[in-house]
């Protein structure tokens, strides 16, 4: 008889759940899922050696296990850090997981510009979405920022380097899915930068992929470009016989046009299958596809907007109210009362205004 594979228990955020040991805090916090999984800027599941790079999936130890039950020192990252038996882990739970995650998305946001509005990626950028959630309303960073020339990397890819932010990513997709070196980091510190060398373009059937794991505006499909905003577009999950990946893609409609083909993500924003240049670049008809509906976009995302599913319809609460009477006559309160005056400027009256503010506005004094 097969011996039964010992689980690990691990308790995050007052959840605690059961998982095979080996499993880092980040894959057991996704399994519990909604906001208990900390936010990943570098790690992705399909890409060998990701993670450790971004500090934004930083979490609080507060028990390293059963067996030494002492909380860690500092704070760790949970992509690179596998659970122990009893291990007791706090993300939004914990005050210092919050601050330092603010402090991370700061550093962040040092060199990155603030053009959401003409960023092809806005919408559907990580670094976006967690700046509404940690990010402050104003910068302190005083220095110029650091900036790149914008640079075509093949027919297909531009790359924004000004938006990068070295989650090293693309390089290891690039590096596992094509089968030599395609391009790189080069240099150190403030000047590192992603680059091929002497500017080679970037000319695999697979390197498509390195757009769809880039979590910023960085890396963006030529053949899109300010084409449209994504939440504009519906998205339709469909396949093709295809010679070189599964064909399984989403295509993205505006009416009856396709603007774009990417790879089908998961909840967490990953791919699913890596899909080839032709299918991304190349089938851009419908007649190219086979349609097989909408796509069922699990994360919180703005593309969700408009097709919600499994929502509840906000509850009508005014029959409550009247004890199930229904209301003769609606009143549109604002044209009626004598109160909202758009000719009165509160910011010209001393202190906090009075009645006799209106009555004087009324009498023209
Ligand atoms: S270009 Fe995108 S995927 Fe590549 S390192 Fe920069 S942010 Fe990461
Ligand atoms: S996702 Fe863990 S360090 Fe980036």
């Amino acid at each position: 008889m097969a011996e039964e594979k010992k689980l690990f228990k691990v308790t995050i955020d007052n959840i605690t759940i059961e998982v095979e040991p080996g499993t880092s805090i980040l894959n057991a916090a996704r399994k519990i899922g909604g906001d208990v999984a900390p936010p990943a800027m570098c790690y992705y599941t399909k890409l060998k050696g990701s993670g450790g790079k971004c500090r934004t999936c930083l979490v609080e130890v507060a028990a390293g296990s059963t067996a030494d039950p002492r909380p860690m020192p500092k704070l760790v990252a949970s992509c690179r850090t596998n659970v122990m038996d009893g291990m007791i882990v706090k993300n939004i739970t914990s005050e210092k997981v919050i601050d330092a995650r603010n402090g991370v998305v700061e550093f962040l946001l040092i060199n990155h510009p603030l053009d959401c509005p003409i960023c092809d990626q806005a919408g559907e950028c990580s670094l976006q979405d967690l700046s509404y959630e940690h990010g402050k309303e104003a910068t302190r960073y005083e220095f110029k920022r650091r900036t790149f020339e914008k640079h075509d990397m093949g027919p297909f890819i531009q790359l924004h380097m000004t938006r990068c932010i070295l989650c090293y990513r693309c390089v290891f997709a690039a590096d596992q899915l094509t089968d030599k070196r395609e391009h790189g980091i080069l240099d150190r510190g403030d000047h590192s930068e992603i680059a091929t060398y002497i500017q080679k373009s970037l000319d695999h059937d697979f390197i498509g992929n390195i757009i769809d794991v880039c979590p910023v505006g960085a890396l963006t499909d030529r053949t899109f470009r300010f084409k449209n905003r994504v939440w504009f577009l519906k998205p339709e999950d469909a396949h093709r016989d295809c010679p070189k990946c599964n064909g399984k893609v989403t295509l993205w409609y505006r009416g009856d046009e396709v603007f774009r083909v990417t790879a089908r993500k998961d909840q967490w924003g990953e791919v699913q299958d890596w899909i080839c240049n032709e299918c991304r670049f190349e089938k851009k008809k419908t007649a190219d596809w086979v349609i097989e509906g909408p796509t069922k976009i699990s994360r919180h995302s703005v593309i969700s907007a408009n097709h919600y599913v499994g929502m509840e319809v906000p509850k009508e609460t005014l029959p409550d109210v009247m004890g199930g009477r229904k209301p003769k006559l609606l009143m549109n309160i604002h044209s009626v009362s004598e109160v909202n005056r758009p000719g009165i400027d509160l910011s010209k009256i001393e202190g906090p205004a009075h009645s006799t503010d209106f009555v004087e506005a009324k009498n023209g004094s």
